[in-house]
């Protein structure tokens, strides 16, 4: 199985697409500004908790006004119906990835509410601050890497689009799910900066070599002095692992 990816419905990625950079900011003035300075160097947002309810589902309709694509990370869970209502709702935005927890009752109504719409949908099978012992914590008999697995083929089985996971986890899930499924890994950091709070971290070709489709980076490029120069930079080492 080749290592490499960076397929969507069979079609070559461009590198500079494959970049998601994760705007978790304050504001929309905040997040306007941040898309502005970053300029034509990325084309993929993510929005998560922190934007969406400071103001942030307004900002998804303008980022895709002016051509971008978006990533909203709600990472829905919830009984079936509320799943369906709230799927088919954003699929009418015009949003390109939204998360869901890969229980297979949400991932089932996700599924079934996406119906013909452009939306893909990605499965977060275990929580990546989750570890055996938060599992047991939490009443699981598995462990991290049997419930990974266990869900990622649920999530193929059931027609889910893709799985957000650490590049760590990206090789052993490409080989579990062979190219079914769009990989999407966070935890990305270019060689020599900050982890953060990040625990495991991998740079942008390793995740790539990985097996990841899409690479999530946040504070590397949103705290940099130049995030425009920045973005590039990793779309580079993106295009370079790539080839
Ligand atoms: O700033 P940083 O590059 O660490 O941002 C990573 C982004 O990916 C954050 O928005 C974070 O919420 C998200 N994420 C993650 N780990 C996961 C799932 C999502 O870091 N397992």
């Amino acid at each position: 199985m080749p290592a490499l990816r960076g397929l969507e419905n069979g079609l070559a990625l461009d590198p500079k697409d494959r970049l998601i950079v994760a705007l978790d900011l304050s504001s929309v003035q905040e997040a306007d500004a941040m898309v502005e300075r970053i300029g034509d160097a990325a084309s993929f947002y993510k929005i998560g908790y922190q934007l969406a309810f400071a103001g942030g589902l307004s900002f998804v309709d303008s980022l895709i006004r002016a051509g971008k694509r978006v990533f909203l990370d709600m990472k829905l869970h919830d009984i079936a119906n509320t799943v369906e209502k709230g799927v088919e709702s954003v699929a009418r935005t015009g949003v390109t990835f939204l998360t869901v927890h890969a229980y297979p009752q949400t991932m089932r109504a996700a599924v079934e509410a996406r119906g013909g719409a452009g939306l893909k949908l990605l499965a977060v099978t275990v929580l990546t601050s989750y570890d055996d012992r938060d599992l047991a914590e939490a009443g699981y008999a598995a462990d991290v890497a049997a419930l990974v697995a266990r869900r990622a083929q649920q999530a193929r089985a059931i027609g889910i689009d893709g799985l957000v996971c650490s590049p760590e986890e990206a090789s052993a899930l490409r080989h579990g799910v062979g190219n079914d499924l769009l990989l999407v890994t966070p935890g990305v950091r270019p060689a020599g900066s900050d982890p953060g709070d990040q625990k495991r971290v991998a740079t942008p070709a390793q995740a790539i070599r990985a097996g990841a489709d899409y690479l999530v980076v946040g504070r590397p490029i949103t705290a940099a002095r130049d995030p425009r120069a920045e973005a590039a930079a990793i779309v580079r080492e993106i295009s370079s692992a790539a080839d």
